[in-house]
């Protein structure tokens, strides 16, 4: 897999809304929705590509000047368990080393919270709701 930031309004941009969808919303019969995209022109937006094809996407949202979140984390399904998503998240935390953020944070779904820890994240906090599921806070000094 080769790891690059994907630019807003790019056909790359377009393959990571089908593939954000796909894997994040329609398993729970949502679609994405104009609020979910609202932040996207201020995330930066990194893409795992097989040849041509986008198979990995994970967008790091700036919330302060020392930590960075990260949302719509996602692998295709064909890909999942072939170490794409811990290499997509290694990736994603030195870009944020790269831009000076010591620390990363994620609202991880309850049931990708062990694939995070495996990162040596930390979940913390009680269960919260969010796109209808159960959610846990997880962070990371980098
Ligand atoms: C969660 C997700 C991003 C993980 O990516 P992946 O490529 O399948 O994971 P990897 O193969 O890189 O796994 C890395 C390690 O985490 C573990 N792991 C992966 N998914 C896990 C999960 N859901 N729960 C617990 N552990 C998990 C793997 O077993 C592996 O452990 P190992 O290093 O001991 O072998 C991917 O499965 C996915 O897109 N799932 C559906 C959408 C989703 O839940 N996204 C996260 C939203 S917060």
């Amino acid at each position: 897999m080769t790891l690059r930031e994907i630019i807003p309004g790019t056909p790359d941009y377009d393959q990571a809304l089908r593939l954000r969808e796909a894997v994040l919303r329609v398993p729970l019969g949502l679609r994405l929705t104009p609020n979910d995209l609202a932040d996207d022109a201020r995330c930066i937006h990194l893409g795992g590509f097989e040849d041509t094809r986008l198979v990995a996407i994970l967008l790091l949202h700036p919330v302060d000047a020392r930590t960075v979140k990260m949302r719509q984390v996602a692998v295709h399904p064909a890909g999942q368990g072939r170490g794409l998503g811990a290499q997509l998240v290694a990736c994603a935390e030195r870009v944020a080393k790269d831009r000076s953020f010591t620390r990363m944070i994620a609202h991880a779904r309850g049931t990708a919270v062990g694939f995070y820890v495996k990162a040596g994240y930390s979940a913390t906090g009680a269960d919260f709701l969010e796109t209808t599921i159960p959610h846990r806070l997880v962070t990371k000094d980098i």
